[in-house]
C-alpha cells in the first residue's frame, strides 16, 4: 500500500511488481503548482491520471476526468472511495463533451505523443475563454515534439525548472482550433486500416502481430473467437477474413482502441474491459492475443499473466490460445503453469508465437 500526505493511493489492479508506484514526481509537481492557484470557482479537467493521485487531491468548483482505460477508471473510483473523497467528479471519454466549459486542465503527459495531442484537442473543444493547461512529465521523457504539439494549440508555452527530476509545461492563450481529424489510416494487404490517435502501433502493423497472424491460417465454422487486447482490431479482422461465420469478440482496456476496431470491422461484438469477467467460463474455441506488457512508461507483466489465466478459464476444453511475445519476456514459464500442451508455433530473433491447447 502506498501512503502520501495521509492518503493511501494504490495501483488497481494490484501489480506483483512492488517497485511500481501509483504516481510519480510529475504528479507531485502538478499538485505543488496547484497550491498556488485558487480553483474554488473553476471547472477543471484532468487527463492521464492513471490511478487517481490527482483526482483524489485536487479541489475545484467541478472536476471532470477524461479517461481512456477501463482499468484506469476503476482505479480512480476505488482510490476515491478508499480515501473517502466526497467531491463529485464526472467521468467522460475522449469523444464526449464536458458538462461545463473548463478553465484549466491538468495533464500527466502520457507515453504516446499522439495521445497527448488527443488530450489537447479534446480540451480545446471543452475550454472556456482564457483557459490554460498544466502538464507534468519526468524529465527523462522529454522530447522536443512535446513542445511543438503544445505550440500547435497555444500561443504561450513555458517550461518550469526541474524538481525531483520532473518538469511542468504551462500553456496559455489557446489558438483558434483548426479542423483536424485525429485518425491515422494505413494500408495493410492493400486494405485501409484506421485508428484513433494514441492507439497501439499507429503507423504500421506491429511486427509481432504480423508473425502471429501468419501462424493462423484457418478458423473452423461458427466458432466463438476472441481478439484479446484488440487495438485497431487487426487480428480480429484477419480471423474474420479466414472465416466470416465466426462469432467474433474484440476486447480492449482502451476506449479509443475499441472505437478504432469499430472503424475496421463489422459484424462483431466489442467490449471495453480490462478483464474477462463478463464472459462465461469454458465458452471460447479460440483466443488470440499480442498482449500488453506496458502500463504507461513502465513494464508490468502482471497484466499479461492475469490475462493468460483469464483466457484459460474462458476457453472450452480443446480450445486454442495463441500468444505472441518478445523473446525476453519468457512467457513460456507462465503459460506452462496453465496449459499442458504448448507449441512454439514460430519464432525469430525478436518474437515467439505460442500455440496453447486447453486440456
Ligand atoms: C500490444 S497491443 C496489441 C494491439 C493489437 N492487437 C495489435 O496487435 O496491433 C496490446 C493492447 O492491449 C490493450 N490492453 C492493455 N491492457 C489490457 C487489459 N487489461 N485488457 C485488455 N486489453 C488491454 C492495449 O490497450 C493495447 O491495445
Amino acid at each position: 500500500m502506498q501512503k502520501k500526505d495521509g492518503l493511501k493511493i494504490k495501483r488497481y489492479p494490484a501489480s506483483n511488481n512492488r517497485s511500481l508506484q501509483a504516481w510519480s514526481a510529475a504528479d507531485e509537481y502538478i499538485l505543488r503548482h496547484i497550491k498556488e492557484l485558487d480553483l474554488s470557482e473553476k471547472h477543471i479537467l484532468i487527463y492521464g491520471d492513471s490511478f487517481g493521485y490527482l483526482a483524489t487531491q485536487i479541489k475545484a468548483k467541478s472536476i471532470c476526468i477524461a479517461v481512456d482505460g477501463a482499468a484506469q477508471k476503476g482505479a480512480i473510483i476505488k482510490n476515491l472511495e478508499d480515501n473517502k473523497v466526497k467531491s463529485p467528479v464526472t467521468f467522460i471519454t475522449l469523444t464526449e463533451e464536458t458538462p461545463e466549459k473548463c478553465a484549466i486542465a491538468f495533464i500527466k503527459i502520457p507515453k504516446s505523443l499522439e495521445q497527448f495531442e488527443l488530450f489537447l484537442h479534446h480540451f480545446m473543444h471543452n475550454a472556456s475563454q482564457d483557459s490554460e493547461i498544466v502538464c507534468g512529465f519526468m524529465t527523462r521523457h522529454f522530447s522536443k515534439q512535446l513542445v511543438s504539439i503544445c505550440e500547435d494549440y497555444f500561443e504561450e508555452v513555458s517550461q518550469s525548472l526541474a524538481w525531483k527530476k520532473a518538469r511542468l509545461l504551462i500553456c496559455k492563450k489557446g489558438k483558434k482550433l483548426e479542423k483536424k481529424t485525429l485518425i491515422n489510416t494505413i494500408s495493410f494487404n492493400n486494405e485501409p486500416i484506421s485508428q484513433h490517435y494514441g492507439v497501439f502501433s499507429s503507423n504500421s502493423i506491429d511486427a509481432a502481430t504480423q508473425l502471429l497472424m501468419a501462424q493462423i491460417k484457418t478458423v473452423e465454422d461458427e466458432t466463438k473467437v476472441m481478439d484479446l487486447g484488440c487495438g485497431n482490431g487487426i487480428i480480429g479482422l484477419h480471423l474474420m477474413k479466414l472465416n466470416d461465420t465466426i462469432d467474433l469478440h474484440l476486447v480492449d482496456d482502451s476506449f479509443m482502441a475499441v472505437e478504432s476496431a469499430k472503424l475496421n470491422i463489422q459484424n462483431a461484438t466489442f467490449h471495453h474491459a480490462y478483464n474477462l469477467d463478463s464472459f462465461s467460463d469454458n465458452s471460447f474455441d479460440l483466443i488470440v492475443t499480442n498482449p500488453p506488457f506496458h502500463v504507461g512508461h513502465e513494464i508490468d507483466i502482471s497484466v499479461p499473466i492475469r490475462l493468460f489465466k483469464e483466457a484459460h478459464d474462458k476457453l472450452k476444453v480443446g480450445g486454442l490460445f495463441y500468444v505472441v511475445a518478445n523473446n525476453h519476456l519468457n512467457y513460456k514459464t507462465h503459460l506452462s503453469k496453465l496449459f499442458k500442451e504448448i507449441e512454439v508455433a514460430e519464432d525469430n530473433e525478436k518474437f515467439t508465437t505460442y500455440k496453447c491447447c486447453k486440456t
